[in-house]
């Protein structure tokens, strides 16, 4: 028997409000026939003022916990994934811990920007596996709406707000559920062509995204490649061996490119950029909980997630669900 951190509910949340291309492009000198074609968006979803990164986490981590048959107190960790937290402390996990009604467990954040998902996932996995919980909440969740430039094009058109969540479990298990391998990448050479242009210890501001889009977009596929060989090469499968790939949902083009390399057909990877934008840390749980969901996603399927962010950081995980 091996004890694994087992995936046993996934949930969402996205705000109520959902803007198109065409109405983005009222106060953005921009286009829908641009943005699809750059990108594959066509929607995102903007929060409003009670909309906040924590009240999304909290909504799309009681949808985990139904999925799961579980309830708050059953909860010994929460992580929140998330580079657009309500305050600079306390952790928007603590805020999330008490708007659900979870009793005393351990609780925080994660910042690795779009991969933090794929951080906080290993994170917990760890601590799954070592005893430090039975059950955790993992979380991303982003209002990235509020540190764009409204006024540059070249980044605004490509974010979007919203949460997912996942609950894991820890079972000592006799077959090959679970968690199977995680792997994480970082090199913060290049923290100047993905970031945010303000901070408490800097500029004692929240600051902007800035972006330079295809050095960005040049990283991203070849980085995404290399994780996921890495990561199957972990647990001695293939590409052949898997049944979907939860790619971040940052721009059809990389998503594209990254599974070409890898030679994986287009039927086995979830899509959801048209819908939501790029949700940072939310999108690939968000992405997961659509696919588990509407039954793409079933028991016994092997499922790879990967994602790539500001940092550079970086990441993949293999699990079978
Ligand atoms: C951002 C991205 C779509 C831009 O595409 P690109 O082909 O590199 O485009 P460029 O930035 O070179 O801009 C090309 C032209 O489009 C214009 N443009 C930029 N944004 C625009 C917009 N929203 N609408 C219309 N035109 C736009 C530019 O001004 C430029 O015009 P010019 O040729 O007259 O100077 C692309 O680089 C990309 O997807 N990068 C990865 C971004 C990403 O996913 N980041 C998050 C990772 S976690």
């Amino acid at each position: 028997m091996t004890r694994r951190s087992i995936l046993v509910g996934t949930g969402s949340a996205l705000p109520r409000t959902r803007v198109s291309n065409d109405e983005l492009a009222k106060r953005v000198d921009t286009s829908d026939e641009w943005i699809v074609e750059r990108t594959g968006i066509r929607f995102r979803h903007i929060a409003e003022a009670d909309e906040t990164t924590g009240t999304l986490a909290a909504d799309a981590a009681r949808h985990a916990l139904a999925a799961a048959g579980l309830v708050p107190a059953d909860i010994g960790l929460i992580i929140v994934a998330t580079a657009t937290p309500d305050n600079t402390f306390p952790a928007t996990a603590t805020k999330v811990q008490a708007l659900i009604g979870a009793p005393d467990c351990i609780a925080f954040d994660v910042a690795a920007v779009c991969s933090g998902f794929l951080y906080a996932l290993s994170v917990a996995d760890s601590m799954l596996r070592t005893g430090a919980a039975k059950h955790a909440l993992v979380i991303g969740s982003e209002t990235f709406s509020r540190i764009l430039d409204w006024e540059d094009r070249g980044t605004c058109v490509l974010f979007g707000d919203g949460a997912g969540a996942v609950v894991l479990s820890a079972e000592e298990v006799a077959d090959d559920r679970g968690i199977l391998a995680t792997r994480l990448h970082a090199e913060g050479q290049y923290g100047d062509m993905l970031y945010v242009d303000g901070g408490p210890s800097t500029t004692g501001t929240v600051g902007h995204v800035r972006m330079q889009g295809r050095e960005v977009f040049r990283h991203a596929v070849t980085n995404l490649a290399a994780v996921l060989g890495e990561v199957l090469a972990d647990v001695g499968l293939s590409a052949a061996d898997i049944d979907w790939v939860v790619p971040h949902q940052a721009n059809k083009r990389i998503i594209d490119a990254t599974a070409k390399k890898l030679g994986l057909p287009a039927e086995r990877v979830v899509l959801t950029v048209d819908q939501h934008a790029n949700t940072s840390a939310a999108s690939v749980p968000l992405a997961l909980d659509l696919a588990v969901r509407d039954g793409r996603i079933r028991r016994g399927d092997l499922v790879v997630l990967e994602a790539m962010g500001g940092g550079f950081t970086w990441g993949a995980a293999v699990l079978r669900v």
